[in-house]
């Protein structure tokens, strides 16, 4: 149980990696805390890791929503003094001809991606800086990275992974004097299996796309190092 004790905070986790990574974690011993934009679905994933034998608790959050960050901050600063690891991992993704795309998603795609991880971030911090080992890990994008054009995503989508790519830039470096590793992947599109079925532990040849099971791997590598031990990003080649 190579996370036991650890206090974990994980967006978007109602479905998809979120939720993979909330179970996977919980497997390893954490103490998780996920958040869905609907509540029930976050219930539904702590309910899951319950049963894979942790402690969970379940938020609401919206992240395209000022007010619902702040309530979801407070709601877990009465839950638990401490978050040891952040996972910014809620973002609605986006894709479609540039034109066509509604205003409304594009504002929502760059509002919950963007601000959204800047909001939760702060909102949790006071709850980081009272651990001995605070983490922040953002699940970027090879859209996130400068030059990457290779994605069918739309350029909403690019605009906010570019901007979690800054954002997470500039804290890795203001935040490290009060020790907290701000930590991101940058992964191309990616399989999500589902960690309680069988294609999870299914074993990898070399061409094979990307998984969930290896990015999960990757968070766990870079969360369970020693202190001394500061993993910044996370970049994969695409097939
Ligand atoms: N899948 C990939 O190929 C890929 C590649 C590179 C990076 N990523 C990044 O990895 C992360 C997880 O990927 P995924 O595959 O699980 O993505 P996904 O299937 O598109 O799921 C997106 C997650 O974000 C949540 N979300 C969307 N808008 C939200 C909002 N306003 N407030 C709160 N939560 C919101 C969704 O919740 P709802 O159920 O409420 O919609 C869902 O849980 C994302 O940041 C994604 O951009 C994914």
């Amino acid at each position: 149980m190579g996370f036991t004790g650890y206090r974990v905070v994980v967006t978007g986790a109602g479905r998809g990696f979120g939720r993979a990574l909330a179970i996977a974690l919980g497997r390893d011993g954490a103490e998780v805390f996920v958040s869905a934009r609907d509540f029930a679905a976050a219930e539904a994933t702590a309910q899951e890791v319950r049963h894979v034998g942790a402690r969970a608790h379940a938020f609401e959050c919206d992240l395209a929503d000022a007010e619902s960050v702040r309530e979801f901050a407070e709601a877990l600063a009465e839950t638990t003094s401490a978050v040891d690891v952040l996972v910014n991992n809620g973002a609605p993704y986006l894709d479609g001809d540039f034109a066509d795309a509604g205003d409304e998603r594009i504002v929502e795609t760059i509002a919950a991606g963007a601000a959204g991880t800047v909001l939760v971030t702060k909102a949790v911090l006071p709850l980081l800086l009272r651990s001995a080992r605070p983490d922040v890990v953002t699940m970027v994008s090879g859209c996130g990275e400068y030059g990457n054009h290779r994605s069918a995503a739309h350029e909403a989508f690019y605009a906010a992974k570019s901007a979690q790519a800054g954002f997470t830039e500039v804290l890795s470096k203001r935040l490290r004097p009060q020790g907290v590793r701000v930590i991101s992947l940058y992964p191309p599109d990616f399989d999500n299996p589902d960690p309680l079925g069988p294609e999870w532990n299914a074993p990898k040849v070399n061409g094979d796309a990307l998984t969930a099971r290896s990015l999960v791997d990757c968070v766990r590598f870079a969360i369970g190092q020693p202190r001394d031990c500061f993993i910044k990003s996370f970049y994969f080649e695409q097939a």
